[in-house]
């Protein structure tokens, strides 16, 4: 069962298990963190579920389309390095230890 870390706005930790939550958002909104509001519930339509994924994950957490983003890119005007939309990311084993920073706005 994967294991996921957030980093959360207030400066706190929590890891999590993922259990059958199928998208990092999905996990993150079951468990009523903070700063992660998902308006849209995954259908990548409000871009308020911003994470931003470290450096030595990048290359793990498969890419980003074109629509998220474009998403990004509209909701703050910039694309910065790592930043991901949650509920674009499924839960899989090969995710098991990732750690994701919840940025103190999400947009
Ligand atoms: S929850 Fe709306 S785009 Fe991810």
């Amino acid at each position: 069962m994967p294991q996921i870390t957030f980093l959360l706005p207030d400066g706190g930790t929590q890891t999590l298990e993922a259990g059958d939550a199928p998208t990092v958002m999905h996990l993150a909104i079951r468990h009523d963190l903070p700063g992660m509001p998902a308006e849209c519930g995954g259908q990548l339509a409000c871009a308020t579920c911003m994470v931003d994924v470290p450096e030595d994950w990048r290359g793990r957490v498969p890419e980003a389309s074109p629509d998220e983003r474009d998403m990004i890119e509209d909701r703050i005007g910039s694309l910065p390095e790592g930043r991901r939309l949650c509920c674009q990311i499924a839960v899989t084993p090969a995710l098991d230890g990732l750690v994701v920073r919840i940025p103190e706005r999400q947009g």
